[in-house]
């Protein structure tokens, strides 16, 4: 008898805890980097921005559609993550959990991975798919569900499968199902997490996304109550730590604190938007106005967001003309690099293997946040010898191709940075992400 009893005990000590939406606990997890930055080999990175770029402006042009949508509750979401400059997330879910890795999506609000039976899916590391008959916890999702109902109308459909969704832009597209598993993330577990089981799948690299899009019903961070979040982007190829609820904290002398705005035309939209009110190169602060970086007068557009999946940081326009011009003014004694060998940049000079004194970027955000940028976050060996040393460098950031700027996580390296969803704002402080 006492032994069973212990046997029980045990079992139930054994278990992770299931945690029940209301609690807020704080757990924390790693990210890894999808690709390596090695100085002097930027142009794959510059390639998969460009298709970051179109699914961000893709994104946010239906913005526009949610804005002209009268109902809130049908608004459209992207379902997609393209972020192979991105970050990787381990996650798992279901009874026994299966373990797999995703993208994490700050502009994304459903968290999905591939589910067999599977018609298309991308090959997955073992051990392969979820197999949603094998876990005692899995259920599908009704069409009456609210998730069901959070879900874009035009992307969803109700038979017999159940709640169905079918998204696509361009050549990429996901289709599958919602359901409800016990999901176990940082050693927490939570029941009835709503995810998509996609069982067609036609988008490069994506085996999965993680959703923490802003509080949309589907987010994770909506789901899990967690109310906020922070993560420490190492400039080495270590492990990022990211942080959630009552661990995520931004603490020190140097924290900055901007709050995070919505575009008035589109205020459902999932993205971070920042208010980046000024820069300042060297010794010259620029003259940026509000409509420099900011939401563009008649309809949706513009503004600056905080994205985990764009490599490099991109200016709108005007404000991109400005930094470059300053740079230029104010590097008169270096070499100019133009041509093949500045690559895909538009701002380079020799540098010869010596470390080059460069004007200082400091980037000011509404509430009186200054981001002072570190050099390396800001200006990379695009060509090296064979020693390794550089011999061009060049401005990593780089002019927006629509009217919308993004500030990509390079310039977020060796920065602990808290998305506080609770409190609508954004802080950030130089730190050791290594020792978070
Ligand atoms: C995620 O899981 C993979 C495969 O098990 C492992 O190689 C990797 O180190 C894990 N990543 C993190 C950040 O824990
Ligand atoms: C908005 O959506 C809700 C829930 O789906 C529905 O009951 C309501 O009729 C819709 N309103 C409009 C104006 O479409
Ligand atoms: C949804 O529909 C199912 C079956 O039709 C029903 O059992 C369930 O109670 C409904 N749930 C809600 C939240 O209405
Ligand atoms: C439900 O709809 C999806 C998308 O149209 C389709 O692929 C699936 O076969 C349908 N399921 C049933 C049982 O009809
Ligand atoms: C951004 O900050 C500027 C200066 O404080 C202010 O004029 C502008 O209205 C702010 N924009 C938003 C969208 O809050
Ligand atoms: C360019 O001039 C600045 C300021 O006069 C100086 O600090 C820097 O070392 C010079 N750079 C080179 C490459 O000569």
């Amino acid at each position: 008898m006492a032994s069973t009893a212990m046997l029980a005990l045990l079992v139930v000590l054994l278990l992770p805890p299931i945690t029940l939406a209301g609690d807020v606990p704080g757990f924390r997890t790693a990210l890894t980097r999808m690709q390596p930055y090695s100085p002097g080999k930027y142009s794959a990175a510059v390639h998969r921005d460009r298709h970051r770029l179109t699914f961000l402006s893709y994104a946010s042009a239906l913005g526009a559609g949610r804005a002209a949508a009268t109902n809130s509750s049908t608004s459209i979401q992207a379902l997609l993550e393209y972020g192979a400059g991105g970050y990787l997330m381990n996650l798992s879910i279901g009874t026994p959990p299966f373990t797999f890795q995703a993208i994490v999506g700050t502009g994304t609000d459903l968290t999905w991975t591939q589910c067999a039976p599977c018609t298309k899916c991308f090959p997955q590391p073992k051990p392969r798919l979820f197999q949603p008959a094998s876990s005692s916890s899995f259920s599908k999702l009704s069409c009456n569900s609210s998730f069901c109902q959070s879900l874009p109308t035009s992307f969803r459909t109700c038979n017999a499968t159940g709640c169905v969704y079918d998204y696509r832009y361009g050549k990429g597209y996901t289709d599958g199902y919602l359901a409800a598993e016990t999901l176990t993330i940082g050693g927490k577990s939570f029941s009835n997490f709503a995810f998509g089981c996609s069982t067609e799948n036609g988008l490069d690299n994506s085996l999965g996304v993680v959703g923490l899009a802003r509080s949309l019903p589907l987010s994770l961070v909506s789901q899990l109550g967690v109310g906020r979040f922070s993560y420490c982007l190492r400039s080495d190829d270590g492990a990022s730590p990211i942080l959630f609820g009552s661990l995520a904290k931004v603490t020190g002398g140097e924290v900055q604190t901007t709050p995070f705005v919505r575009d008035p035309a589109d205020p459902a939209s999932p993205f971070y938007y920042v208010n980046l009110t000024g820069i300042t190169v060297g010794s010259t602060d620029l003259p940026v106005t509000s409509s420099t970086f900011g939401f563009t007068q008649t309809g949706s557009g513009g503004g600056t967001i905080v994205d985990s999946g764009t490599t490099f940081t991109y200016l709108a326009e005007a404000g991109y003309a400005m930094v470059k011009k300053s740079f230029q003014s104010q590097m008169g004694n270096l070499t100019m690099v133009t041509g093949q060998r500045a690559g895909s940049f538009d701002l380079c000079f020799e540098v010869n293997g010596g470390d080059v004194t460069v004007p200082k970027l400091v980037l000011h955000f509404a509430g009186g946040a200054d981001y002072d940028v570190p050099r390396p976050s800001y200006i990379g060996a695009v060509r090296v010898d064979s020693q390794g040393r550089a011999t061009v460098e060049c401005l990593l950031l780089r002019p927006a191709k629509e009217d919308m700027s993004i500030i990509g996580n390079m310039l977020q390296m060796d920065l602990h940075v808290l998305y506080d969803l609770d409190g609508e704002k954004f802080s950030f402080a130089p730190a050791d992400c290594a020792n978070i």
